[in-house]
Order: C-alpha cells, then structure tokens, then sequence
C-alpha cells in the first residue's frame, strides 16, 4: 500500500526472496491508478489499484504492507483490518499511543496479525546485542549513547509537516528503540529539546533519558549535509561502539572488555538489502497463526510512542 521510496525498497527485497521463499508480490495499490501501474511493472505484480480500497478488498491478499507516511498509518492500517487482512506497517506505526491500542484490539477482534516494520529489531546484530545483555556479558549497563543524522533535500517527506514528518517519528525512533531495548521503556525521568525548522518540523532533537538505577541515555538526531551515526553501550564489563554511517542496520559489532578483550562478535551480512528479516518475521507469524510479533512486541511499540508523546510534550 503506496509507491513510495520504501516501497520499492521492500519490493527489491520480496524480489530477491521469492526465489528461495513461497511468496507472490501479488498487488498494489496507489491512490492514482497510473502510478500502480508503473510501480507495478517493475516488479511483476498482477493487480496494480488505484485505491487502497481495492486492496482491502481483493479477497486473494493475505497480508498487506503498508508504506505511506505516518500520519497515514492509522487510516489505511485500520482499513486493512476492518477487511480481514495482516498488516505489516512502516514505522511509527501511528502519531498517537491510542490509537496504536485501538489498531491492536481491532487485530484481536479480527483474528489478524499486526506488526510494526521496525527492521532494525529484526537484524542479527540487534538480536545478537540484546542476547549478550540477557547473559550479563555488559555487566551493569550505565549508559547509552547515540546519534543518527541523516540528509533530507527540500522535497523530503519529512519536511511535509510536523504530523506526517519530523525527525523525532522518523529518526530519534531508531536510538530511542535502541536505548529502551537496553535499559527498559519506563526511563524515571526525560529531558527533550527540540529545534524547528521553518516548516513548523522538528528537524533536529536532544533526548536524555534517565533511569533509577543510575543508567542513562543521550541521544541525538536530526537533519544534516550528511548521513553521520554512531551507538556506544557502556557496561560494568564491557562496551560496543559501532560507528557506522547507519548503526541502525549495522552488519558487525564487537563486545570488548575492560582490558580491550573481544569477548563475542559478531558479523552477519544481509542476503538481500536487510528488509528481508522483518519480512521473514512477519511471513513466520502469518503461518503459525500468531497474532503478534516476538521480535517486535505490540508492548514496545505502544510504549515507545508513548515516549515520543511525552517527549513531544516537553517541546511543543
Ligand atoms: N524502515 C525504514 O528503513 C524506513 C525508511 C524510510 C521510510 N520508512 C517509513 O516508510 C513510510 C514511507 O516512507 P517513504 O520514504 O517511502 O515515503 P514516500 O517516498 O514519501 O512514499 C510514501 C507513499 O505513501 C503514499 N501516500 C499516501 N498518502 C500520502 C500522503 N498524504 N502524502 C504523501 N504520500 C502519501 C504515496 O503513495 P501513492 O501515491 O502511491 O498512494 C507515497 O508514495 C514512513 O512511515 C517512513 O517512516 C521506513
């Protein structure tokens, strides 16, 4: 659902995969028929619509991936469900925590599977990162920090408006997701600022996140002229720095202790362009009649909004 630039992102992936996976990129949809179409003939698909209705509608679709802006989400994903169908939405998954609930219940209702496409929860370095915590190989964790700028020109969606854009829902997400995997969703207190840009958009923000066991977390992101983001994970035993243009889909990372030891590594490349792991989730899910994620809980993902909400509150 939509023609966006993630869309083929995701339909480059689904290509590749569907050589070795049972799947059909069987329809698309676009609010104008001519786009679907064209989206449509460079991937092979046999229904090309002309509204997101139709595809709701289209009795031959199982699970439906939603690639619209976020202030869309909340729309077109309850249009899915109300039409029985799976969902797999883009990130975030919707502007406010209630109405996140509200699309989970209605799943319940519907006996259909949600997810939030939130990729990077998905990859071998994050599960990897997140198993060396549970086996205490950080030892006490004290802090996170993190920063994710990236390069947007003037036509960039995320300059459309503080609702449907802003660095905070589409960014400072991803060290946000990071941080709270790590040291836990309910930080005891928040700090966040904000710059806005012209266009009423939050283009650059500075979150602290601080927890009652004396763990901390500072993040940064926005835009910038060019992609720059780095993740450092400081432990009582050891630490992780990946300093990578895009740490968010980080394809190696070290665990090393305090004498400069590599404790455990690991490297993992993506077979496809790193999308084929949400989408491998969600496909698993599907078959096995789950109605949630493990690897993207419906908890997290109503708590992280939740964040955002309160960090929003803190500068608008
Ligand atoms: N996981 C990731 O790595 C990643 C990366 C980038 C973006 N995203 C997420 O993916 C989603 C889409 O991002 P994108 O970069 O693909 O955006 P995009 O290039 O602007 O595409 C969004 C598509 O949504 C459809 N749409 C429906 N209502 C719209 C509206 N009111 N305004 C504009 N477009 C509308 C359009 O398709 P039609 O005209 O065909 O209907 C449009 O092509 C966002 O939620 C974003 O946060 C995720």
């Amino acid at each position: 659902m939509g023609t966006g630039r993630i869309a083929g992102k995701f339909c480059d992936m689904l290509s590749m995969l569907a050589e070795e996976e049972p799947l059909t990129i069987y329809a698309v949809a676009s609010r104008d028929r001519e786009k679907a179409i064209e989206f449509g003939a460079r991937y092979d698909i046999a229904e090309c619509y002309g509204s997101y209705e139709e595809l709701a509608a289209d009795p031959e679709v199982d699970l439906i991936y939603v690639a619209t802006p976020v202030g869309c989400h909340y729309d077109n994903v309850r249009l899915c469900l109300q039409a029985g169908k799976h969902v797999l939405c883009e990130k975030t998954l919707t502007e406010e925590s209630g109405q996140a609930r509200e699309l989970y219940r209605l799943a319940r209702e519907k006996q259909c599977f949600l997810m939030e496409a939130m990729w990077m929860k998905c990859h071998p370095v994050f599960r990897k990162i997140q198993e060396w915590k549970e086996n205490g190989l950080f030892g006490e964790l004290q802090g996170v920090e993190c920063r994710f700028y990236t390069k947007a020109d003037r036509n960039h969606r995320l300059y459309k408006n503080r609702n449907q854009g802003g660095v905070l829902y589409d960014l400072v997400l991803y060290p946000l997701t990071y941080a709270c995997s790590l040291l836990g969703y309910a930080p005891g207190e928040i700090s966040a600022a904000a710059a806005i840009g012209g266009d009423d958009i939050d283009i650059m923000e500075s979150i602290q996140l601080f927890y009652e066991n004396g763990a901390f977390a500072t993040l940064t992101g926005g835009l910038s002229p060019r992609r720059q983001s780095s993740l450092y994970i400081q432990g009582t035993r050891g630490r992780v720095l990946i300093d990578a243009e895009e740490f968010h889909s980080a394809q190696r990372a070290a665990l090393i202790d305090w004498d400069n030891q590599v404790v455990e590594e690991v490297e993992e490349p993506f077979a496809c362009n790193g999308y084929e792991y949400e989408a491998m989730e969600a496909m698993e899910c599907v078959r096995q009649g789950r109605a949630v994620s493990g690897l993207v809980p419906m908890e997290d993902t109503i708590r992280m909004i939740e964040l955002m909400e309160a960090c929003r509150r803190r500068w608008s």
